[in-house]
């Protein structure tokens, strides 16, 4: 089933990329069919067809506004959530304005610096977000994080790249799927500082430049779970259309030590999250 879905992902990439270049670049907004079933509920991290992506499910056929196929047949991995419902009980988070597009459970590490006053400051992050879309509605959705968490912060592994192995070999994602990156870029709008990037343009939409969005914080919440996690947060698209809004909650870990000794090294610090992509072009 595998090699043919890839076989599949891979014809329809072709096709696509044949029609995307005799498109101009707004083509490519798909509207995604509902959903209002949830997912196939197999189990699997995979659709279970080829085509079997956000495609399908109870609507026969996919309902496209111009000649493209969906945009999730590139990938022929994942589920329809727009009609899921995020959850930011507990906190103070603004309600979303889009629909959701994609959830990914990050798992990476918080990075930080000692500074003078003797305690951290944040340098950044780095996280692989992995494709959960089609665990929504099942009943080991709302743990993952603490799946997650558990499986990442146990392993002996520092390393971001390991963690694709360290959720299947866990069993916390049975065969894991990127969609991609999280990681920190100077601010493209002011040239200075540092700005979140989600980048899925090396793995769930791989090949298509502009599968990337750079986030301006709007809002930011202590996590509800407790002061051992990093806050919650709501940020809007500066630049990119992966998405218009990036919620960061279901946080686990990745705060620092309360205090440092000035000139020590640099730390990161094991982390998860949920993150909840909305809107955006694809
Ligand atoms: C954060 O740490 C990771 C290692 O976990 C590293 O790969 C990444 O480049 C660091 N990012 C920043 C902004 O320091
Ligand atoms: C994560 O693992 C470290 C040991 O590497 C441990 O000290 C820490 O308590 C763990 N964190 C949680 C929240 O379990
Ligand atoms: C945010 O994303 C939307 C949807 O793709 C796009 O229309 C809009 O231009 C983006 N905004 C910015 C500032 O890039």
């Amino acid at each position: 089933m595998f090699t043919l879905t890839k076989t599949f992902a891979l014809l329809a990439l072709l096709v696509q990329t044949q029609l995307a270049s005799a498109a101009p670049a707004q083509a490519r907004q798909t509207p995604r069919p509902s959903s209002p079933n949830g997912p196939s509920g197999s189990g699997s991290q995979f659709a279970s067809a080829p085509g079997g992506g956000r495609g399908s499910g109870s609507t026969s056929t996919p309902t496209t506004t111009g000649s493209s196929p969906p945009q999730d047949l590139t990938t022929g991995t994942a589920c329809d959530v727009s009609t899921a419902s995020i959850d930011t009980s507990g906190t103070t988070l603004p309600a979303p304005s889009f629909a959701p597009s994609f959830i990914g459970l990050g798992v990476g590490t918080q990075n930080y610096t000692c500074g003078s006053a003797g305690t951290y400051t944040s340098t950044g992050a780095f996280a692989e977000l992995f494709d959960v879309s089609c665990l929504v509605g099942q009943s080991d959705f709302t743990s993952l994080q603490t799946t997650a968490f558990a499986a990442w912060n146990s392993s002996t592994s520092t390393s971001v790249t390991s963690t694709s192995d360290i959720m299947s070999s866990s069993g916390v994602l049975s065969s894991p799927i990127t969609l991609g990156q999280h990681y920190f870029i100077t601010n493209p709008l002011t040239g200075s500082g540092l700005s979140p990037k989600w980048d899925f343009t090396s793995n769930a939409l791989a090949g298509d430049a502009d599968a990337f969005v750079v986030g301006t914080k709007v809002d930011d919440v202590a996590a509800p779970t407790g002061s051992a996690d990093v806050d919650w947060l709501y940020l809007t698209n500066a630049t990119g259309i992966l998405a218009n809004e990036i919620y960061r909650i279901d946080t686990q870990g990745g705060q620092p030590p309360a205090s440092c000794t000035a000139g020590t090294a640099d730390i990161t610090v094991k982390y998860t999250a949920m993150y909840w992509l909305t809107g955006g072009s694809f």
